[in-house]
């Protein structure tokens, strides 16, 4: 994982690195730090500083009788945390050649010191696993350390948090971004048991013989054209005095072909990134469990590689899946919800107070959505408006949307209980895939459906753009601070 390591400091001094000052931007442009640095309105101005969200400039500041150097970032108009962490996280990218940095912040509350030690430590990762040849002098992330300036115990803590939640982040991101050859349905388990090996984490993986045991004819049926078998990872963190029993349910597809309907080559680039939910499942039990959340958590990652081969799943086959609702399957490309089906079973099978379900599952998500904002769907409208709401603390936009009842009759098949896709038909692809998913969501003790989440990341798990804020491009690791957020107000 390259990450910095965060601290707390409560006075500069010249060792410290770099000096990163926001200056929120307006008709004045006025820097965060109550200490102007030598820098009047008159000098800002001539300096052309505005203020303007994520724009950078590299001057020299009075520090006593000499100079420093130190990075000028614009927050935009408001002091927000989000604001703040994107104005981290562009002075972290700004200053990637420079092994320290130090933020100032006049009077940070806690929360803000958080944002701040948290965007930069996010702008400063970076996945450079492949590169043959380390950039010239430049420092690795984790050689990088990022210094916050404040006291106490509260800010102490919202530090050490931020280390915590940035690390959850980079591992979901090196998930995402690891190529399909070095990461099969076997190595995400494998990764799953490495870093949870140290926490009060219990993990119990099934292989292939494990799941046809268990009637998973999803994750089998999905997982069989390929020769890396599917595996499910089951993660279970339940500390003593736990509030609340949340499951979460992931698209762990390492590859996605498509299958025998076979995706076309541009539509094929970028489906490593289709087991981004498994990856936020491992990244948020892990970070629950290191924040020590009084909640119970239970993990499930779908694994499987959807590969063409004599051996795979084919148009029109039937699956039963676990629970024994038999699927048509009218398109192999719509796998993801087959290997979910089985997850979801499981889960229910717990009886936990809330199911949350990631998956990077439809094109459909993008084109309603776009590729920043995640689509919420679900049984439940007050749980939908917590994760809603959470998200938008964090900045992992989130857009609730409807499971229209005139799908179910689409769900019908000619030939068993329900069809995965609905073929020759695009409209409301991500909603249809929603519908077909709550079938497979199960009843508590008094026989009402579990309270469930579903999210849609299929756009949201990528930054196909530029680096922009504390995001790079690549894998995001959404939605996991914002899983994180939910699971802490139960603190
Ligand atoms: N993994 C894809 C969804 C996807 C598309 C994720 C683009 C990220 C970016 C999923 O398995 C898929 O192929 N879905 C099909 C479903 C269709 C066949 C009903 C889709 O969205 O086209
Ligand atoms: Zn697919
Ligand atoms: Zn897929």
């Amino acid at each position: 994982m390259q990450i910095p390591s965060l601290s707390l400091v409560d006075t500069i001094d010249s060792s410290t690195g770099v000096l990163v000052v926001p200056v929120r931007g307006g008709e004045t442009p006025a820097l965060l730090s109550g200490d102007n640095l030598g820098l009047t309105p008159e000098r800002l101005s001539a300096l052309g500083v505005t203020g303007k969200a994520g724009s950078t400039q590299r001057i020299l500041v009075a520090a006593g009788d000499a100079e420093r150097p130190a990075l000028l970032v614009g927050l935009g108009e408001e002091r927000t945390l989000e604001a703040l962490r994107r104005a981290a996280g562009a002075a972290a990218r700004a200053l990637k050649t420079e092994a320290g940095l130090v933020v100032l912040v006049d009077d940070a509350s806690a929360d803000e010191l958080e944002a701040l030690a948290l965007g930069a430590a996010l702008g400063a990762h970076a996945f450079d696993r492949y590169r043959s040849t380390p950039k010239d002098e430049e420092p690795t992330p984790a050689e990088r350390t990022v210094a916050l300036v404040g006291a106490g115990q509260e800010a102490q803590r919202a530090i050490e948090r931020a280390q915590v939640l940035a690390e959850a982040v980079a591992l979901a991101r090196d998930l995402g971004n690891t190529p399909a050859n070095d990461l099969v349905p076997e190595d995400v388990a494998q990764l799953a048991a490495d870093v949870v090996a140290e926490l009060p984490v219990e993990i119990d993986v099934w292989d292939e013989q494990r799941l046809l045991d268990e009637a998973c004819g999803g994750l089998i049926g999905v997982g069989q054209g390929s020769a890396n078998p599917p595996r499910l990872v089951h993660l279970e963190y339940a500390p003593e005095g736990a509030k609340r029993h949340i499951a979460l349910v992931g698209k762990g597809i390492t590859f996605d072909t498509g299958g025998i309907s076979l995706k076309p080559a541009a539509s094929m680039l970028g489906m490593k990134y289709d087991m981004s939910g498994a990856g936020s499942v491992i990244a948020t039990v892990v970070a629950a469990a290191r924040l020590g959340l009084p909640v119970r958590l239970s993990g499930y990652c779908c694994l499987a590689e959807n590969m063409p081969s004599s051996t795979a799943l084919k148009p029109d086959d039937v699956l039963v899946l676990r629970g024994g609702t038999s699927v048509e399957v009218t398109n192999t490309d719509a796998e993801g919800r087959l290997v979910l089906a089985d997850g979801l079973v499981l889960a229910s099978e717990a009886k936990p107070d809330l199911i949350i379900d990631i998956a990077t599952l439809t094109g459909a998500q993008v084109v309603a959505l776009g590729n920043r904002t995640t689509g919420v769907m679900g049984n439940d409208d007050a749980q939908t408006a917590a994760i809603v709401a959470a998200g938008e603390r964090t900045g992992e936009t989130m857009w609730a949307m409807p499971i229209p009842e005139e799908l179910e009759e689409r769900l019908e098949s000619n030939v068993a209980d329900l069809v995965n896709s609905k073929p020759g038909d695009r409209s409301a692809g991500m909603l249809f895939a929603a519908a077909f998913l709550e079938r497979f969501v199960g009843e508590d003790a008094d026989g009402a459906p579990i309270p469930w989440i579903h999210l849609d990341i299929a756009g949201p798990s990528e930054n196909g753009g530029g680096a922009y804020g504390y995001t790079p491009k690549g894998a995001t690791g959404v939605p996991v601070r914002t899983l994180v957020e939910l699971l802490s107000q139960d603190a």
